[in-house]
Parts: structure tokens; sequence; C-alpha cells
């Protein structure tokens, strides 16, 4: 079961990161299913048949069952036990431990209950894929580049779409071209941005950004107001009004960083379609917000080279 289990979730965990099964939030009569799926697999187990076939019998109903266990930490502290080695158990409750502890910190910073994620999806499935948008303003590098001359304070808001772009040095550079002028430049990392813990202190380390560049959503959301520029790289669900206000919303309540009430914000992204909540964002429509379509990595490379560019001949 274990076994079975580890596999699938793995298997999940990779198509998710492929944005393959971004859409697959919630499988009709999931719970039913779970519930079903696990009366049958403990009672397979405490008949203690053993024949072949029943055994694969129980790896297919974990499989199901799978759909019911989000998060994986389970099966790590319960193979120390199963196995009977005294370290394995050990190693075990420290990585379920570990991996408990984070999936609460995960889950308020979500806004969801630790129940809701054994049990539930992401509420229900809503596509923001058809949502239209008015009055969207869309700029270029050479534009922005000029927007970003002006600025004295800048903040750049990482997301899932800077990783997938791979377009994290250029995000380094841009920073440090920033800062030779005397900006005032940080990243604000939401806990969630990303695709999985630490995701966005990871793909920035691998840029060599200095961690005093790096500032938490809690410390940094008081000051948005005093900041000029905001520059959102491939985020959308952790920039996302709509989790202040939208009470039905799959994201409502979920703590966010609070970017609309910066002077100017620009998003980089390749089009308007939704993130992993698949809910429509109306930062995009603000009046004080600009779009740079395109992937991560050749925006930002055209900004860095327009701004140094800019200001080499002024
Ligand atoms: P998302 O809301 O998923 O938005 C990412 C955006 O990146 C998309 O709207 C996409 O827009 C853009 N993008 C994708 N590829 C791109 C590319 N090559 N260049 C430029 N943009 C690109 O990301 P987020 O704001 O980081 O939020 C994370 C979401 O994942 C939250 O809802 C969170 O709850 C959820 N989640 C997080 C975790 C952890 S632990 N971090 C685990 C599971 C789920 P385009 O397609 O238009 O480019």
């Amino acid at each position: 079961m274990i076994g079975a289990a580890t596999l699938s979730g793995s298997v999940l965990a990779e198509a998710k990161l492929w944005g393959r099964l971004n859409r697959l939030t919630r499988i009709p009569g999931r719970g039913p299913l779970v519930v079903g799926a696990l009366v049958l697999a403990l009672a397979t187990m405490a008949l203690s048949l053993s024949p072949v076939d029943v055994r694969y019998a129980v790896a297919a109903i974990s499989l199901l069952l799978l759909f019911g266990l989000a998060v994986g930490f389970f099966a790590v502290a319960a193979s120390g036990f199963a196995i009977g080695n005294t370290m394995l158990i050990m190693g075990g409750i420290i990585v379920g431990a570990a991996g408990l502890m984070l999936t609460q910190i995960m889950c308020v910073a979500m806004n969801r209950t630790l129940l809701s994620v054994f049990v539930g999806g992401l509420g229900e499935v809503v596509s923001g894929e058809g949502d239209s948008y008015e009055n969207v303003v869309g700029s270029d590098p050479e534009e922005a580049a000029m927007v970003l001359e002006a600025a004295r304070n800048v903040v750049i808001v990482p997301g899932y779409g800077l990783a997938a772009a791979r377009a994290q040095q250029s995000a380094a550079d841009l920073a440090d071209a920033l800062a030779e002028q005397g900006v005032q430049v940080r990243f604000a990392i939401h806990p969630v941005a990303g695709r999985m813990p630490g995701h966005m202190n990871v793909v920035l380390a691998e840029a060599d950004v200095p961690y005093d560049r790096l500032v938490e959503m809690e410390r940094i959301n008081s000051d948005f107001p005093n900041v000029d520029l905001v520059i959102v790289v491939g985020a959308n669900d952790v920039v996302n009004p709509a989790a202040n206000r939208a009470s039905g919303s799959p994201i409502a309540g979920m703590p966010i960083l609070e970017v609309e009430n910066a002077r100017r914000v620009m998003v980089v992204k390749r089009s308007l379609s939704p993130g992993y909540a698949g809910i429509k964002n109306e930062l995009f429509e603000r009046d004080h917000c600009t779009m740079l379509f395109g992937d991560a990595k050749q925006v930002l490379e055209d900004l860095v080279r327009e701004f140094r560019a800019g200001v080499s001949t002024s």
C-alpha cells in the first residue's frame, strides 16, 4: 500500500509540476471512493488473505486511495514502522514530523485546514480560461525600461512562471542593474508561490540572489504603498486581490502579497491565462497595472538590455 501510494504520488506530483494536472482538482465522487477504497484495503489486510491476486488487488486499491492522500508524509512515517527497523522508525518519525509541520505552515499560507487537504481537492473546479478582461494595458520592454528608470524603490514578485521559464538569473540580473543605479530592490516571497515549499527561495538561491534582498510576505505587505514599482514575474494567485474580496473564490481568505497598493505594477506572463487556482485576476485590469506579455526569461532579458541602454545614454 505504502509503495503504491508513494509511487503514484510521485507520478502525480511530477505531472503537476509539468502543468498537466492543473485542472484536475476534484474527481467526481472522490469522497465515497476514498472511504470505500480505505475500508476495502483494511478489510483485505485484516482478513490476512495472502494469495497473489489479493495482493494485486490491495495495490490497485491503494492507487485509488492515493487520491485521498493529498500529502504524502503518512507513507514516510509509516514505512519505518512497517519494516520494523529502529533506524527507519526514527528516520520515518523525523521526516513525518517535519512533513507535518511543513504541511501545517502551507495550510496556514493557503487558509485551508489540514483536514480539508486530506479529504478534499482545491475547492470546486473553477475555470478562468474563458473569463473576459477589460481595459488591460499591454506594454513592451522599451516602454517598461523608461518606467524603471524613474523608479527608486522596486519590488520583484517571483511566482511559478519564473521557475517554469528558468528566469531566475535574468531576474537577478535585473535586480543588479537596478541596484547599480542606487535603486532599492527587493524580492517579495509568498510562502506558497511556485509549486513546492520554499520553491522561490531555492530558485533565487540558484541565481545567487543575496539573502538580504528577500523579504517575506508579512514584512513587506505594509510597505507596498511606499513602493514605486512592483514587477510580478510569472506569479498570479499569490497577488490576486480576489483572495480578499470574493468569498466564493477557491483562494478566498488566502493571504496574498498586496501589490495593488504599490504606485505601479507590471506583470510579466505569456497571456491572460489563470494560475493554479484557475480564476480570473482583476489586478490585470487596474489602471496602474500594465502587462508585459511573453516568456519570463525573454522579457526580463529584454528589460535588462533596454534599461542598461537607457541609463548609459542618459
Ligand atoms: P500561479 O498562480 O500558478 O501562476 C503562475 C503564472 O505563471 C500563470 O498565470 C502563467 O501565466 C505564468 N507562467 C507560466 N509559465 C510562464 C513562463 N514561461 N513565462 C512567464 N509566465 C509564465 O503561480 P503563483 O502565483 O506562484 O501561485 C502558486 C499557486 O500554486 C497557488 O495557488 C498555490 O496555492 C499553489 N500551490 C503551491 C504549492 C506550494 S507548496 N508552493 C503547492 C501546490 C499548489 P501564463 O500561462 O499566461 O504565462
